[in-house]
């Protein structure tokens, strides 16, 4: 089948330019002015941007965290693929005393014929004994080639420093990529008690109990132990100054250290933490949402390549029957929000559209660095002849408000009720199948395919 995209304006991160781009069998075949051939089905873009389909590489769906699960494949996939995501990287974690082909087995299985995009999967490293890292090699080669340790969340997730070394070692002689939540556990850990010692219960605690300081630390430190195992080192979700001027500062030594932010850090302050009636609850995610302040700096990191890349960070409980678990003590309240909708949109409007980034950036941020440092690209990631034909075609000109009542997300509220968008995704394509037209989903469940990722390097250095 072969599908003709007549008349838009194609927009990667490098370049911007009026075509038509002939798809066949899954793929860009012909990129080029005035194709003519007799496609079965014609899709004029005229006046709108034809865009890769965007890459999340931090994901949390159907994910047991915090004494709950998130929400499942079959709406969290559809909601991405509404919102121009066409991959996402998600995380697999392994269960203690478990292996992590083990967590990774889990995970594929939840999503297998349940993912409305493509996927796959990072493994979250929590109990790393010598059998575990022989491990590390075996899932390289089946494409899960990112790690992710945990410094937070002691007695749970959390590693020790010895780990996070033992691990960057394995990893960097097999070609993995180690990420890190780089947060320091056992002061908050101190700080909760304290807090809960003193009656303060409230969500808007858990932003006292985790200043930006630890995660200052915790990030210098990360880097440190990469520094000494000469490996590489990729930090998930940023959220502010501290952490962002350690990693500019590490990657002006010229050390292999990337990292994101998420839309939520850009766009939302620890002031929501306080809402009344334990409405606070549905902005706890962690690292917390800080003061405003943070918010120039990060946009200031993105344009100054200290940052690669955004993704959504998309970890989301119901309030009702799942945040509310923490209702008397702010520490039970399970850690993450929304995102993986929204995610382009959000930042089409308060980046591209209000002159922080250009579009050409905003693709590199949120397709074309994902598809690079996660070993997608170029299949994923840009527009060119050869590559998948996941495409989303975005109409600038449109407004809309975010609601949780028109959301798809599958949980009762959205993080970002009310935020205006400017621009709409029109329509998407899933590897050359229409998934999304005009706005509605008309995919399949099971269109989307696992990814065997390739190792760190071959795509990026
Ligand atoms: O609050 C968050 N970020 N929840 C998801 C798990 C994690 O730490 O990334
Ligand atoms: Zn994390
Ligand atoms: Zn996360």
């Amino acid at each position: 089948m072969k599908t003709l995209i007549k008349n838009g304006m194609i927009v990667t991160s490098s370049d911007r330019y009026e075509a038509d781009i002939l798809v066949e069998n899954g793929k860009v075949v012909l990129i080029g002015d005035s194709i003519k051939d007799a496609a079965s089905e014609v899709v004029d873009a005229k006046g709108m941007y034809v865009l890769p389909g965007m890459v999340d590489q931090h994901t949390h769906v159907e994910s047991p965290f915090g004494g709950t699960i998130t929400a499942p494949w079959h709406t969290e996939s559809v909601a991405a693929a509404l919102g121009g995501t066409t991959t996402i990287v998600d995380f697999a974690l392994q269960s203690r005393g478990e292996s992590l082909r083990a967590g990774v087995e889990q995970w594929k299985q939840r999503a297998a014929g349940r993912s409305a995009i493509d996927y796959g999967f990072h493994i979250g490293v929590t109990d790393l004994r010598q059998e575990v890292i022989e491990e590390i090699p075996a899932l390289v080669e089946e494409g899960v080639s990112t790690l992710k340790l945990f410094m937070a969340y002691k007695g749970d997730l959390m590693v020790e420093d010895a780990t996070l070394y033992q691990t960057l070692d394995r990893a960097k002689s097999v070609g993995a990529l180690v990420m890190v939540h780089a947060e320091n556990g056992a002061i908050i850990d101190l700080l909760q008690k304290k807090c809960l010692e003193n009656g303060q219960t409230e969500p808007y605690y858990h932003a006292v109990s985790r200043p930006i300081e630890v995660e200052t630390e915790a990030t210098s430190r990360a880097i440190s132990i990469a520094e000494v195992v000469g490996a590489p080192l990729f930090i998930v979700h940023v959220s502010g100054e501290g952490p962002a001027q350690r990693i500019r500062e590490a990657r002006a030594k010229g050390l292999p250290v990337f990292a994101e932010t998420c839309p939520h850090y850009l766009l939302l302050t620890e002031e929501e933490l306080k809402r009344p009636g334990f409405e606070g609850a549905k902005f706890v995610c962690s690292p917390p949402l800080r003061e405003e302040k943070h918010h120039d700096a990060l946009w200031k990191a993105l344009q100054d390549d200290t940052l690669q890349s955004i993704g959504s960070d998309h970890c989301a409980f119901s309030f009702k029957g799942q945040k509310e678990l923490g209702k008397d003590d702010f520490t039970k309240i399970p850690n993450g929000g929304n995102g993986i909708e929204h995610r382009f949109s959000l930042l089409y409007t308060y980046g591209v559209a209000e002159g922080r980034l250009s579009l050409e950036k905003s693709v590199e941020l949120l397709a074309t660095n994902p598809a690079k440092v996660m070993g997608l690209y170029p299949e994923k990631g840009t527009i060119a002849v050869g590559c998948d034909a996941d495409l989303l075609i975005f109409d600038p000109e449109a407004e809309s408000t975010i609601q949780f009542e028109t959301s798809h997300q599958g949980i009762d509220y959205d993080m970002f009720e009310g935020f205006p968008l400017k621009g709409r995704v029109k329509d998407v394509f899933l590897r050359g199948k229409q998934i999304v037209k005009d706005g509605a989903y008309i995919g399949s469940l099971g269109d989307g395919r696992y990814q065997k990722r390739k190792p760190y390097g071959l795509c990026y250095k």
